[in-house]
């Protein structure tokens, strides 16, 4: 049973961060909406209550009765949790004059609070609140206060519950991290989640769920996917067969290189070769949403036809983390963007579907593959999108179009991997623009094709930023394509940051 610490989310914008401090750690938490506490609370050993857009007093507010979980587990009221534990208890929690938003000192009045521990005198805290506590219940006790706020933190005499009125989970709380970290030592779980632990546990879980079934994996070439079928061949051997759809819209000899490192990895993958038929769909249209379309179903297909001469099988596996689960929840239970698994394909096909990393964030997913002894370029991949080059040809895709494509983009990222920049770079990409201008090479007039360049850095695409790559780079890099790649004389560099541009330029 994995004991975890458990975040009830009430819907701040900051839980997220609080999971990600705490499994940084190298602690497992799960974070869940305030209401939906599990019924099986079995491996939880501390609770978090997360900050909310709310008032105490709002009755629009989420409430629970926090009497339930108080002596039962080490509890930490952060900010509207922290007003939520006084407010049900008796006290004043009221509306400040102005909301308080940004940094502070701490005054630390029990330094030796097993909460505080460490923390130095006016350690920088960050503020978020627009109500603040003015009178604490019986048997609460003030440890730290700041200048404008005078219950910064307190202790519940007699259990193991605390609150805060800052947020340590935020950036710009010096010691945040430390405080945290001192929560999860008082909760006793500190280090328990290692990659290593992780496989362990999956294998035996896997083993459980699935026993002599038979699974089917669609792989993609990207990180997910590849781990997940490492994992589950892991789990299950030859049970497990993967298949992997070549479009023709992959970079230059990917498909290969990807078959290759699997088959090295020992996985049972069917490769399948489907350029023609895409590039015949395909043909003539140039609307980026119906080119989505045309190659989302091409794929879909494919894989179909291919698990179609598969006997018994009973599971279909996905890569989905926990990002993707997080974001598909809201508080309220509803889902807001339900997480996408492959075009409707386990309720077509009559499969069931498991999903061994879907508690993992993007980095522990990596450190998974890593001890599951996956190579590291495998693992740093950038990320890619399914419809690959088909969005990165402006226009209508043709078979040329593709091989220019490739070339480009071939020489750029080969560059990039010389240069030591490919790993910080978080994605980058050539583009094919259906922009034809006049240049002139020898003697000769020419008129062709532009590429763009584009690299950007973003944590979850959500925004980005272009990326100041040095100019002696771009200038190799326009050389290269120029001198080599037949059919285009101009290469740009994106200078545009998301928003309001997006990543990719269809
Ligand atoms: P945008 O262009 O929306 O891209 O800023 C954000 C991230 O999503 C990727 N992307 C896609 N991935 N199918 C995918 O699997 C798609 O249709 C698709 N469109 C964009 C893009 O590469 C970037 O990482």
């Amino acid at each position: 049973m994995q004991e975890k610490i458990l975040i009830l989310d009430f819907g701040s914008q900051t839980t997220q961060l609080i999971g990600r401090r705490i499994r940084d750690l190298n602690t497992y938490c799960e974070i869940v909406p305030y209401n939906k506490l599990p019924e099986n609370i079995e491996g939880v050993r501390g609770v978090i209550l997360s900050g909310s857009p709310y008032s105490v007093y709002d009755p629009k507010a989420f409430r629970i009765t926090l009497n339930e979980l108080r002596g039962r587990f080490p509890l930490l009221g952060i900010c509207y949790g922290a007003q939520s534990l006084v407010y049900q208890a008796g006290g004043k929690v009221e509306p400040s004059e102005t909301r308080e938003y940004g940094s502070s000192q701490l005054n630390l009045l029990a330094p030796e609070d097993p909460l505080l521990k460490g923390l130095s005198p006016r350690s920088t805290v960050w503020m978020s609140h627009g109500d603040t506590i003015t009178e604490l219940p019986q048997g609460f006790t003030t440890i730290a206060s700041t200048d404008q706020v005078t219950h910064a933190a307190y202790r519940i005499e007699g259990e193991l519950t605390w609150g805060v009125q800052f947020h340590p989970e935020a950036f710009h709380s010096a010691e945040g991290v430390r405080l945290l970290e001192n929560f999860i030592n008082i909760v006793g779980i500190a280090g328990n989640w290692s990659p290593d632990a992780f496989i362990e546990r999956s294998v035996v879980e896997l083993r459980e769920q699935l026993g002599n079934d038979k699974v089917l994996l669609a792989l993609s070439g990207g990180v997910d996917s590849s781990v997940v079928a490492v994992l589950l061949h892991r789990a299950i051997g030859n049970n497990l067969t993967c298949i992997f759809v070549d479009h023709g819209l992959l970079r230059k000899g990917e498909a290969e290189q990807v078959l290759e490192d699997y088959r090295h990895l020992g996985l049972n993958v069917i490769g399948v070769d489907a350029h023609e038929q895409f590039y015949t769909a395909l043909e003539g249209v140039a609307d980026p949403e119906q080119k989505r379309k045309i190659i989302g179903k091409g794929f879909i297909d494919v894989f179909e036809a291919e698990a179609s001469k598969l006997q018994g099988i009973k599971w279909l596996g996905q890569g989905t983390i926990y990002p993707d689960i997080i974001e598909s929840i809201n508080i309220t239970g509803m889902v807001i963007k339900s997480h996408h698994n492959v075009g409707g394909l386990p309720e077509r096909m009559k499969l069931k579907l498991v999903e061994p990393i879907r508690t993992l964030f993007k980095d522990e997913v990596r450190r998974v593959g890593k001890a599951l002894g996956m190579q590291a370029h495998l693992l740093e991949r950038h990320p890619f999108p399914g419809p690959g080059l088909g969005i990165r040809i402006l226009g209508a895709v043709t078979p040329e179009k593709v091989r220019i494509l490739q070339e480009a983009d071939h020489i750029y990222m080969s560059e990039m991997r010389k240069q030591g920049l490919y790993n910080s770079v978080w994605q980058a990409g050539a583009i094919l623009l259906p922009v034809k201008s006049v240049g002139v090479m020898g003697d000769e007039r020419t008129y062709e094709y532009t590429i763009a360049l584009r690299a950007v850095n973003s944590v979850d695409a959500m925004s980005a930023d272009w990326i100041r790559l040095p100019y002696e780079f771009l200038a190799k890099v326009s050389n290269e394509i120029i001198n080599k790649v037949r059919g285009v004389n101009r290469v740009v560099y994106d200078i545009s940051s998301k928003p309001p541009s997006t990543i990719e330029w269809e």
